[in-house]
């Protein structure tokens, strides 16, 4: 954790008028969807590949640890709907082709809500109501009324504002770094998201910590330590209900203090309305904003809603943003030939950012999906309730969509990669992970005009995730 280097983001944010709390008002908003209408699924088809039967049920899980793109790319070719064991341990589709699983991404058939699910066919996080109540558990109205009270706050416009103390807290991360090697994960991807996540929401500087490892506990899991999962929900949850009352006590010129005043003025949100139906399916991005949430809807806020959203927005702030900086360095690092283009031309970084996302996103997989009645997914018909994953990483490989995917291109128009998701769940802090990524990378090559890894390729050590792809550490000189 670098205090030193605190940056007035929330400040940044709220320093424009309106105030802090009108960011957060309801407006009612013309339907922002792109306009085009839901594709259905293509019909089944007795030859489909994706016609599974009565499959056996493969665990891809030690193949996916070694290589998830050879796994993402035999699936994709031999059987692109599968029956395998999920993460969980329990069934699941695993849909690997981009058009699958772009179109499933916008289905409004495919439910995130547990509900949803088949008794007994679903084991994901266990987490408290607490903590469980947040956008990505969440489908219309509720997801609209909810995201729609912070989809301000990360607009491009008002992200952008954030540039200069983004930078200067990069720059400070660099400053602080030994002569000569460092583990850049420890040093700079890690610490650079939180001081960045915590000034956003208003963590005070004595209440930050290493987020790793609890991220770690639920998203990689050390099989060696069971019970550490539990623990960590347990500390999360004290963690977020001290910060709630502090905050509530002291608010501050940030976003929890201002949600929390949304939720206070508005009761206990339980008589919540309608909010409409979320929109369908289009090209994600921020006009994904408030979509399809007219009439009348209301603006409550649960209190169990409040500590879901602020969990998540830490959660995903900074687990993602971590493994993306991460990642993208060490594809620099691998393909010297990108790194020259980019170090001629920094101008470049942040439409490269894309290219970054689609050849080594973090997020393998989206969050798992439901089906709300039976829906045929690339010829398959997946029976209502069942799981299914649509693997983000192997549709961004997909050659029939990016030729030669599994080249870092930095030239290519990576436009339509689903890295940060596809529809109504489009990534809320997608301006910001850009941001982050573009002014770290910036930062980085600036200051060191030699840097190469400092061990083999062969010997870094990977998260044991197939939920999150990221690096333990990478140690680089400079
Ligand atoms: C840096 C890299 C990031 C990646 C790769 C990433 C990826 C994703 C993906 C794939 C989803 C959609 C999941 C699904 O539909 O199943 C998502 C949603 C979300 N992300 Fe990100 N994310 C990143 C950064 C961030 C940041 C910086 C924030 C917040 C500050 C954030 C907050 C969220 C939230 C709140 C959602 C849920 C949105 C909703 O359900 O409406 N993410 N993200």
């Amino acid at each position: 954790m670098v205090d030193s280097a605190r940056v007035r983001v929330t400040s940044a944010i709220t320093r424009q008028p309106p105030p802090a709390v009108a960011l957060f008002r309801v407006e009612s908003m013309a339907t922002t969807t792109s306009g085009q209408p839901h594709q259905q699924p293509s019909q089944p088809s007795p030859s489909a590949p994706g016609q599974v039967g009565e499959q056996p049920l493969y665990d891809p899980t030690a193949e996916l640890l070694a290589d998830p793109y050879a796994v993402y790319e035999r699936l994709r070719e031999t059987a692109p709907v599968r029956r395998i064991v999920g993460p969980d341990g329990r069934p699941a589709w695993l849909v690997t082709r981009y058009e699958d699983v772009r179109r499933a991404l916008a289905d409004p058939r495919l439910s995130l809500d547990k509900r949803h699910a088949l008794p007994g066919n679903y084991h994901g996080f266990q987490l408290p109501p607490a903590l469980d109540a947040n956008l990505l558990n969440m489908d219309p109205p509720d997801h609209t009324r909810i995201r729609r009270l912070v989809v301000r706050a990360f607009t491009p416009g008002r992200i952008e504002m954030l540039r200069g103390p983004v930078r200067r807290t990069a720059d400070e991360l660099l400053d602080a770094l030994p002569a000569g090697r460092a583990d850049l994960i420890a040093s700079y991807a890690a610490p650079l998201p939180i001081v960045v996540i915590c000034e956003l929401l208003g963590v005070p500087p004595e209440d930050r910590r290493d987020f790793r490892e609890w991220t770690d506990a639920l998203v990689a899991p050390d099989p060696s330590r069971p019970g550490r999962a539990k623990e960590a929900v347990r500390d999360m949850l004290a963690f977020f209900t001290g910060l709630l009352a502090t905050k509530r006590a002291e608010p501050g010129d940030d976003l929890l203090s201002a949600l929390i005043a949304v939720r206070d003025d508005a009761g206990d949100g339980d008589d919540a309305g309608d909010g409409g139906d979320g929109g369908e399916g289009g090209d994600g991005g921020d006009e994904w904003a408030g979509a399809g949430a007219g009439g009348a809807a209301a603006d409550g806020l649960g209190e169990d809603e409040l500590m879901s959203l602020a969990f998540l927005i830490l959660f995903a702030g900074y687990e993602n943003a971590v493994q993306l900086i991460g990642n993208s360095v060490l594809a620099l690092l691998r393909h010297p030939d990108q790194m020259a283009a980019l170090r001629a031309d920094p101008g470049r970084a942040g439409a490269a950012v894309a290219e970054f996302a689609r050849y080594e996103g973090p997020a393998l997989l989206a969050i798992r999906r439901f089906p709300v009645e039976d829906v045929v997914i690339g010829g398959a018909t997946v029976p209502a309730g069942e799981t299914v994953m649509l693997s983000l990483a192997a549709a961004n490989r997909d050659p029939e969509r990016f030729p030669d995917a599994d080249r870092l291109d930095l030239d290519r128009d990576a436009s339509g990669h689903v890295a940060l998701g596809h529809g109504i769940h489009y990534c809320l802090g997608a301006p910001l992970a850009r941001l982050e990524t573009e002014v770290a990378l910036t930062a980085l090559l600036e200051r060191f005009p030699r840097l190469e890894l400092d061990v083999p390729y062969e010997e870094l050590r990977r998260r044991p995730s197939t939920r999150a792809r990221g690096l333990l550490a990478l140690p680089v000189r400079y």
